[in-house]
């Protein structure tokens, strides 16, 4: 049975499209994710940073923790499943990227329509005047880096126990309800609001179509579930999704 037998779509530009990627899908470009063994979340420090407990996030300490992931990030590169993601955008006339990770990778790729649900650490946040700062270079020259209101800034990520951008979160939220394809791409559905996003999409009666080498809390609920690397199976489904398209 061919993968769109299985899925029952017909794959055409016109279909309501949209991905939600996580940490997985960054791994082949060497950014570590957030579960399991060698993850962010094992080293006490970060978790310790990241929780409503830690400190007062516009502090020297924060941002020590946020460059050292910053210098880490700014030696990786998009890998091919996020230049994958870049082409169904182009391919779609309506696809959006809902992303939980804030390493800035899906928009080096190429991608353009995406939805930031956990911010991006290459910006900082004021949080007296509310401005969002691009800040590109690493290391910084002073930590914090000061806001034009002479304010220390903030990380610009959303921490533990923190709310989402609600305009973000509701673009995602309709993306999600109104999608007839969705891709669940290398995350462990652990963590709401993204985690829902798929089972939105469900009640729209949407295809969801998980990539992820290892099952997750959302794998019960997917129309098609395939084990592999986000990086080795993404553009081999796309590939395949394009090649069963009928263009007669
Ligand atoms: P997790 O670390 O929870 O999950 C990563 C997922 O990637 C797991 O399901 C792995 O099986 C999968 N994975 C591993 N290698 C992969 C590969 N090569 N290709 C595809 N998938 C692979 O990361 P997230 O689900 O993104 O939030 O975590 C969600 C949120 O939890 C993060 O955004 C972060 C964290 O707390 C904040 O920091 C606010």
């Amino acid at each position: 049975m061919s993968i769109l037998e299985k899925l029952g779509i017909t794959v055409n530009p016109k279909l309501r499209a949209v991905a939600l990627t996580g940490a997985g899908i960054s791994m082949e470009s060497g950014v570590p994710i957030f579960r399991g063994r060698g993850s962010i979340w094992e080293i006490p420090e970060a978790r310790r940073l990241a929780s409503r407990a830690g400190p007062p996030w516009n502090t020297k300490e924060t941002w020590e923790f946020y460059e050292w992931r910053r210098k880490l990030v700014s030696q990786c590169k998009p890998n091919v499943a996020h230049y994958t993601l870049a082409e169904m955008e182009g391919y779609f006339e309506n696809f959006w990227l809902i992303t939980q990770n804030v390493d800035g990778l899906h928009k080096k790729a190429g991608s353009k329509n995406i939805l930031e649900l956990h911010g991006n650490m290459w910006k900082g946040r004021c949080t007296k005047c509310g401005r969002v700062v691009e800040l590109l270079e690493t290391p910084l020259a002073s930590l914090p880096p000061y806001c034009v209101c002479d304010y220390a800034l903030r990380p610009h990520v959303v921490q533990f126990g923190e709310p989402i951008d609600r305009e973000t979160l509701s673009q995602a939220f309709t993306a999600a309800r109104q999608s007839e394809l969705f891709f669940v791409i290398g995350t462990s559905g652990v963590v709401s609001p993204a985690s829902q996003m798929p089972l939105l999409a469900l009640e729209n009666r949407a295809k969801v179509v998980e990539i992820n080498p290892n099952p997750t809390a959302l794998t019960p609920y997917m129309s098609l579930s395939i084990r592999g690397k986000a990086a080795e199976a993404l553009p081999q489904f796309w590939k395949e999704l394009l090649t069963s398209v009928d263009i007669s």
